[in-house]
């Protein structure tokens, strides 16, 4: 079964042609990152923009890497929300236009279940699993079933990890995207020199909070800046990512016991963080647990999770129709019910 993906969800156009939800067939990813860098991060009207510049452009490059023509495609997958609106449209208006030029079956793919494909792809999983999705807008466990279906165990209260990670690297001068530099940086400092708070850690639940994490280190800078204090920006990366880590691995061990389902995926753009992967596997190895993550061109948005996550769904008998539309907020439960 081959299938073509396109996201457009935020500020990358992607295209990519996924054979048999496992192999990719070719992969394009046009990213809008220096376009939007000069102002800190992702203006929507911009991305549309560009978006409708580039997405005819990237699904002919997908098709031609790819080596096949419309004739050997099986299907259409397209990310339909959550997302910017505009953004959203372009990709979804794309698609409805190739499929009805086309009569290829089209479907519409929630990002996060995208995401969640992406630690698929390549690897013969076995469900139910959990997902520990870790991206710019979502930090959630959830339970995959066989038929690709989800349900949540808990979320974040406020902030996103990704979303801390961003806002943590802006308070000590990193440029947006903020996330990996926090990363590299968190490398080669100590995450004992500064001691913040590990939020809802011994709370009984898969829930999430990070905004506090992430005004504890807004006031200790401030402090020490008063001071007139050295700030080691590297030992604030380490300290602050330490404390991001910690609840992510614990929640998600503490998952696995309660469930029994043996198997972790991580998903979404924070499974790229080092210290996230170093920990949560020997986490799995100490509790013997199976643990996978993307590889890191996958860990951040593309088209290849959309189109793996839509074979899943072609399988299963799913079809949308030229109704389908973008959801700027969009649940998994209201994309599972067909509320496209
Ligand atoms: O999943 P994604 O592409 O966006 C959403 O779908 O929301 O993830 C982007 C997020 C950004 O917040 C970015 O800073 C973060 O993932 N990110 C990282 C790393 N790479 C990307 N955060 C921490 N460490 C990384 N290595
Ligand atoms: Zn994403």
């Amino acid at each position: 079964m081959n299938v073509l993906g396109i996201e457009t969800s935020c500020d990358e156009t992607a295209a990519a042609v996924v054979v048999d939800g496992r192999t990719i067939a070719s992969q394009i990813i046009a990213s809008q990152i220096h376009t939007h860098e000069r102002f800190g991060g992702v203006v929507p009207e911009v991305a549309s923009r560009k978006h409708v510049e580039t997405v005819t452009w990237v699904v002919d490059q997908a098709l031609t890497e790819a080596g096949m023509t419309w004739k050997e495609l099986d299907g259409i997958a397209v990310t339909c929300g959550p997302g910017l609106l505009g953004a959203l449209l372009v990709g979804v208006s794309a698609a409805k236009g190739y499929a009805l030029a086309t009569g290829l079956p089209l479907v519409g793919v929630h990002h996060i279940a995208g995401h969640v494909a992406a630690a698929c792809l390549n690897t013969d999983l076995q469900f139910p699993a959990l997902a520990l999705v870790v991206s710019g807008g979502h930090t959630e466990i959830l339970v995959v079933d066989e038929q690709f279906r989800f349900s949540k165990l808990g979320g974040t209260k406020d902030d996103a990890a990704g979303e801390a990670y961003d806002k943590v690297a802006r308070l000590v001068g990193l440029s947006y995207p903020g996330g990996p530099k926090v990363d590299r940086l968190a490398a080669v400092g100590n995450p004992e020199a500064y001691a913040f708070p590990r939020s809802l850690i011994e709370e009984d639940s898969y829930d999430f909070s990070f905004s506090g994490l992430k005004s504890a280190v807004a006031n200790e800078l401030t402090k020490r800046r008063n001071r007139g204090e050295e700030i080691v920006v590297e030992d604030v990366c380490a300290s602050f990512q330490q404390a991001v880590v910690e609840v992510l691995v614990e929640k998600t061990a503490r998952a696995v016991k309660h469930t029994g389902y043996q198997t972790v995926v991580v998903a979404g753009g924070v499974a790229a963080n080092q210290g996230l992967r170093r920990a949560l596997s020997e986490r799995a190895n100490a509790d013997g647990f199976a643990v996978h993550f993307p590889p890191l061109q996958l860990c951040t948005d593309n088209a290849a999770m959309i189109a793996a996550a839509g074979t899943f769904l072609l399988r299963a008998g799913v079809r949308h129709n030229l109704w389908l539309n973008a959801h700027a907020t969009f649940s998994l439960s209201d994309w599972q019910a067909g509320k496209v």
